[in-house]
């Protein structure tokens, strides 16, 4: 019994050599290996062997399955191998040749000038805090100093939800009553940066969702100048050290009080060109002194304590720095405008 098992190795492993592709290779094993092959059988009827021969049959059948096997692998992979390389030998591949650069992917433009604002921000000592999209009425308007019917609320079209009094943020404002209620009456310098959405039609100049950085600093002895100081101290960082800035009065209901800050045009220097429409100027964010109303909301005592605000526009930033024309490009997703940045 012993030998026919070694005759059954002998013959399986010289015909093994003779296999030169796929087919004789699968022939080989059904002949071999498979449940009807005379190796497999014969382990299948060990029941019918003498026991006392039992454990030495069984024990010699399978160390041959494991050498016929591993023999079967071992050509399996040779003949891949050679079968690869023998096409490339037939084909008119020039490995010689450059290859092909691959495409590789990169951030949105949107992201960069985020990842930028951040830096300088962070630079600047103020904590990068991220505060909710979907937000109730009371926290996007009413803690904000802007009631139901106020006027003013028709600055802020509005996706509202099938929820009453939920609704898609306006604005990163709201972040600020999330900011001042965590912390209160410890200081603050944070920013807090996230996508905006509102109801409007869509055009050239405005998108129903884009984003914003909101920035707010609390604490005592916070005056305008600082404001003034900080962000001229932010345009510096980010358009160049002698980039220039100038404060116009403004109004929003949760800053008093309230302006708008320009600098100078990066594109023409100030000499006034199509981007800034001849002015020399550019806008770039709303600011103020935070509301006493809206300290209160905070959680801080407006006797005591004062801090400034600021919320600006990434995309805005991003039109005005490379001359984009048109806020639609940036949720497109056309190629051809993405690969410019
Ligand atoms: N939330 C304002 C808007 O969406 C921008 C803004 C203006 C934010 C003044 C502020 C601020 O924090 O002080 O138009």
């Amino acid at each position: 019994m012993l030998e026919a098992l070694d005759t059954i190795k002998t013959t399986a492993l010289s015909e093994l050599k003779k296999t030169s592709d796929k087919e004789t290779l699968r022939l080989w094993y059904s002949t071999h290996l498979s449940k009807n092959s005379p190796l497999i059988e014969s382990l299948r009827n060990l029941s019918n062997v003498a026991p006392k021969d039992r454990p030495a049959i069984g024990k010699h059948a399978n160390q041959i399955r494991n050498i016929l096997e591993e023999a079967y692998k071992e050509q399996t992979h040779y003949l891949h191998k050679s079968t690869a390389s023998t096409r490339q030998k037939h084909t008119d591949l020039d490995i010689t040749l450059p290859g092909r650069s691959v495409n590789r992917g990169r951030l949105h433009i949107a992201t960069q000038t985020l990842r930028r604002i951040y830096t300088i921000w962070a630079d600047m000592g103020f904590q990068i805090y991220r505060s909710r999209e979907i937000e109730t009425d009371e926290l996007n308007f009413e803690l904000l100093n802007i009631p139901l019917h106020h006027p003013a609320r028709d600055m802020w079209d509005t996706f509202h939800t099938n929820t009453p009094g939920v609704i898609l943020r306006t604005h990163t404002s709201p972040g600020q009553i999330h900011a001042m209620r965590a912390n209160a009456p410890d200081p603050i310098r944070v920013i807090l940066p996230g996508m905006c959405y509102r109801y409007e039609q869509i055009t050239a100049r405005s998108e129903i969702q884009f984003n914003q950085v909101e920035g707010l600093a609390i604490g005592t002895n916070i005056r305008f100048t600082d404001l003034k100081g900080t962000l001229t101290d932010f345009a510096r960082r980010m358009f160049g050290n002698s980039t220039r800035t100038r404060f116009r009065a403004s109004h929003f209901p949760f800053t008093e009080p309230s302006a708008e800050m320009d600098v100078e045009c990066f594109l023409c220097s100030g000499e006034g060109c199509r981007v800034c429409k001849k002015t020399g100027w550019l806008e770039i964010l709303g600011c103020g002194m935070v509301h006493p109303a809206v300290l209160t909301n905070g959680g801080y005592e407006p006797n005591k304590y004062t801090g400034f605000a600021f919320g600006m526009g990434p995309e805005r930033i991003a039109m005005l720095k490379y001359g984009i024309d048109d806020i639609r490009h940036f949720w497109g997703n056309d190629l051809r405008f993405l690969e410019q940045f």
